[in-house]
């Protein structure tokens, strides 16, 4: 007890980075990026400064940006010239993700990982997640389980690495095993979007990638912000229908279900900064509110901290940036 016990003594100098439970490095980064096939050249997303929408003619120089800094990885997002009701220009083997995974693949081969976005919402007309009964305005789960085997069947065959279904779908995750498995890529991960919830903090991203609904949310099939015990049954199902890779999305507003899902199962866990994370970062900086560095590094940190092994943020570049920046500490402000 006090005075003998004193907490400070640890908290100076060199000593505080050797005590330090909990860091971030680039191994632990994954860049997710835009691809436009309608787009002439590289625009940024309105509503999140910084971030573009990349032309497919520039998907390599997009990936490149990451790879230069040493970043492992990248999350695929594709916006199609057209879109239907079925969203079949999801799966087309000239597709805009297909085209851009394989020229990615092409140009970096194994030392940079591509993981694709597999969900049918920026591929569909009324940008819901699957095929929508128009009478009851629903989504059926399983008509779409089958489309989303043959996204993913599509993408491995361009290459990719890994595939994140995003959808939240009953099934998806057995339905996409089987398609791989039966098609020749049993070793392709699945990562799936275990723990989604139906999040405002998604605002943002429906302007990035074009995939607003035109009718209703995704409440129907995305988690209830108010839960926690059903992102472990969410997740308990996943795992058995053989995920490899774990997620929680999003992720601050979501630290207690990072901690619960490490806990429960003690698998590879990925953590998705969301674009409204990143928005309201950023447009606090803007306005000289906040720090924006210290203030994405201390929010990747506590991601860790909740048990993240892994983490998607539209802040990657400019994180593997300060981690890569010579006797970087976390007290102090990287030299520039
Ligand atoms: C669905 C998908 C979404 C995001 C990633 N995949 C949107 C949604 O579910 O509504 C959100 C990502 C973000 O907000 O940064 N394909």
């Amino acid at each position: 007890m006090f005075p003998q016990i004193r907490m400070r003594r640890l908290r100076y100098g060199k000593l505080k980075n050797m005590v330090r439970e909990n860091t971030v490095c680039v191994d632990d980064l994954i860049y997710p990026f835009f691809i436009d096939e309608n787009a002439a050249e590289k625009t940024e997303v309105s509503s999140m400064p910084g971030v573009m929408r990349w032309p497919l003619s520039m998907a390599v120089e997009a990936a490149r940006e990451a790879y230069d800094l040493g970043i492992p990885a990248v999350l695929i997002f594709g916006i199609p010239k057209t879109k239907d009701a079925q969203g079949t220009s999801a799966y087309g083997d000239n597709d805009v993700v297909q085209t851009a995974v394989r020229r990615i693949k092409t140009e970096f081969g194994k030392d940079l990982i591509v993981i694709t976005d597999l969900c049918m919402c920026e591929y569909t007309d009324h940008g819901h997640c699957g095929i929508v009964d128009f009478e009851t305005r629903g989504v059926v789960n399983d008509v779409t389980l089958p489309i989303l085997g043959k996204i993913a069947v599509s993408h491995a065959k361009a290459g990719a690495d890994i595939v994140a279904p995003s959808g939240m779908m009953d099934g998806m995750v057995e339905a996409i095993r089987i398609e791989l498995d039966d098609n020749g890529f049993k070793n392709t991960p699945i990562m799936s979007y275990s723990s989604k919830y139906a999040s405002v903090f998604y605002g943002p991203f429906r302007d990035a990638a074009d995939s607003g609904f035109c009718f209703g949310d995704r409440s129907e099939y995305q988690m209830d912000p108010a839960n926690s015990d059903e992102a472990i049954r969410e997740t308990e199902l996943d795992v058995l229908e053989g995920a490899d890779i774990l997620m929680v999305k999003p992720g601050m507003p979501y630290l207690d279900i990072v901690y619960r899902i490490k806990q429960e199962f003690g698998m590879p866990l990925a953590v998705y900064q969301v674009s409204g994370e990143y928005s309201m970062i950023k447009a606090a900086a803007e306005k000289g509110w906040l720090d924006e560095e210290k203030c994405f590094f201390e929010a990747c940190t506590a991601m860790k901290r909740a048990g993240a092994d892994m983490i998607i943020t539209y802040y990657a570049k400019e994180m593997a940036k300060i981690l890569t920046a010579k006797n970087h500490k976390l007290s102090i402000k990287p030299s520039k």
